[in-house]
């Protein structure tokens, strides 16, 4: 079985969880793109892990996880990431693959972030995630495979003919050659494997396979609210720039009962004030990167709609609708009025910038068990025309109510 899940909205809808719940299933966890941009909540047992660049591979178990080719990552934090997982689950690095071919987030691409921001106001994570695709879409950036074929000095040194006079100024690429090649070391000596994906294919062929996206569809480089996006392809078309052989049975697509984004761009179902503080403070909703209070809105069906299509989803795991239980009522976006015309599916990312939400109203419920939660789900499952197969009742990875469908 290979399975792909990822999130259907602006990311943080609680795809560490879900696939922390499904993980003990799959030989392999695979992480397919983005970096330490991620921050995937697990709750085990009452033990709360952060995973940022690590796939959730099943902690007590034996399955593997991969960083594949199409991610972005920063040895030192992947490093201290694994350390802090190794004082818990001592042996846990061996299980972890990578591919030779990620490309480094270096020191530079962070101050070249940090420059762009002042421009741009995009809100990223700061992680250097999108100066290090833009690099590697430059066709000049650094991977684990330069670093094993001294062919990395050559590469950063003609990088720093290049940079900007901001990052030429301080840098020297001997010395951050010689701090890469102790990082890979490390890496080397907690036991994590280099590979790359010509080479582990055969051994993925014969196996289970959860590919684990990061962010959301609504944050995809191509297909999110352009230019307020992560630089990555997030949903399928990230699976398939490497793994295009890899027939998938099942796109599970995790979205939460409300909506959350982080930085900046539009949001047509946000809301302020009381109600927005409530649901921040009942979810929790500050991110597990970077600790900002997330921007808190309705569900917004138009745009789930949307992910469904094109991501695609073809089931739903919904998180969270334990957070509104209790709520006297509550809404839902069921269309979008873009300049006096109704849209019930945006038509690309533009209609997200322009939509005034049109809502109904909904009697709130008291639990999960509650007949009006069930009206809640129905409207999702005809709106989007998918099915719901599970809901997360909690946190914890074992609070999980399997439907049928
Ligand atoms: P970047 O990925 O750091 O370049 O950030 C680009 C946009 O994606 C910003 O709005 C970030 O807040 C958002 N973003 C990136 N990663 C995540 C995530 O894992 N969860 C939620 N938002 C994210």
């Amino acid at each position: 079985m290979k399975v792909a899940v990822y999130g259907l909205q602006w990311g943080d809808e609680g795809k560490g969880k879900v696939v922390s719940y499904l993980s003990k299933d799959f030989d392999w966890i695979v992480r397919y793109s983005g970096g330490p941009n991620a921050g995937h909540t697990i709750v085990k047992e009452g033990i709360k892990l952060v995973h940022h660049h690590l796939p959730c591979i099943d902690h007590g178990g034996s399955n593997r996880g991969y960083l594949g080719p199409g991610m972005v990552v920063d040895l030192s934090t992947l490093i201290e990431e694994l350390e802090s997982l190794e004082r818990i689950f001592p042996g846990i690095s061996k299980r972890f693959y990578i591919d030779k071919y990620v490309s480094l987030i270096l020191p530079w691409h962070k101050l070249e972030e940090s420059a762009l921001e002042k421009a741009e106001n995009i809100g990223t994570t700061k992680r250097g995630i999108g100066p290090t695709y833009k690099d590697r879409t430059a066709r000049f950036s650094i991977t684990l495979y330069d670093i094993e074929n001294d062919t990395a000095f050559e590469k950063l040194k003609a990088m720093k003919a290049i940079k900007s006079p901001l990052v030429n100024s301080f840098l020297d690429e001997a010395a951050l050659l010689k701090d890469l090649e102790t990082l890979y070391n490390r890496l080397l000596e907690l036991g994590v494997k280099v590979t790359d994906f010509v080479s582990i294919k055969e051994d993925l062929e014969k196996s289970s396979i959860l590919f684990e996206g990061s962010q959301g569809f609504l944050l995809d480089i191509n297909c999110g609210t352009y230019p307020y996006v992560t630089s990555a392809q997030v949903a399928s078309a990230g699976i398939s720039s490497f793994f295009s052989w890899v027939k998938i049975d099942r796109y599970i697509g995790v979205a939460k009962a409300y909506t959350t984004r982080v930085g900046e761009g539009p949001f047509p179902t946000e809301i302020k004030g009381e109600i927005a503080q409530k649901l921040r403070e009942r979810g929790g909703e500050y991110g597990a990167t970077t600790g900002r209070p997330r921007r808190v809105g309705w569900l917004d069906l138009p745009a789930l709609k949307y992910s469904v299509i094109f991501a695609p989803a073809t089931e739903i795991v919904l998180t969270k609708a334990d957070v509104l239980s209790g709520f006297e009522k509550i809404k839902v976006a069921i269309s979008y009025n873009v300049k006096g015309k109704r849209v019930d599916t945006p038509r690309g990312f533009g209609d997200f910038f322009e939509a005034e939400p049109v809502y109904t109203d909904l009697a709130g419920w008291t639990d999960l068990n509650d007949p009006l939660f069930e009206e809640f789900v129905s409207l999702m499952e005809e709106f989007t025309g998918v099915k719901v197969s599970m809901v997360s009742t909690g946190p914890e990875t074992s609070q999980m109510l399997i439907k049928e469908v």
